[in-house]
């Protein structure tokens, strides 16, 4: 599978929605999430992503996002069409720290 990672929070620039060919992409007030079961690992996502914040689950320690990933998926709306991304999308890309100021 694939999981949106930590640089989508705050940035939120929802091109990957458009991509995704089984509308697996579920929106929280911050960021997105792809919902592991549903992604048929497609890969088209990735590159989509101006912030560079979608990883395949092959990469290490990726084991935490993807429980975030499917943690808030059951719990959040799906969301299939591109929207504006969040007002500080330029600022907060890259920030580190994001989880924790956001997620906690
Ligand atoms: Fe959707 Fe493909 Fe991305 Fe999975 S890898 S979330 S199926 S676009
Ligand atoms: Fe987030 Fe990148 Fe999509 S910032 S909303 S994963 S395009």
């Amino acid at each position: 599978t694939y999981v949106v990672t930590e640089n989508c929070i705050a940035c939120k620039y929802t091109d990957c929605v458009e991509v995704c060919p089984v509308d697996c992409f579920y929106e929280g007030e911050n960021t997105l999430v792809i919902h592991p079961d549903e992604c048929i690992d497609c890969g088209v996502c990735e590159p989509e992503c101006p912030a560079d914040a979608i990883r395949p689950d092959t990469e290490p320690d990726m084991e935490k996002w993807v429980e975030f990933n499917r943690k808030y998926s059951e719990m959040w709306p799906v969301i299939i069409s591109k929207k504006d991304p969040m007002p500080e999308a330029e600022e907060r890309d890259g920030e580190p720290g994001k989880m924790e100021k956001y997620f906690s």
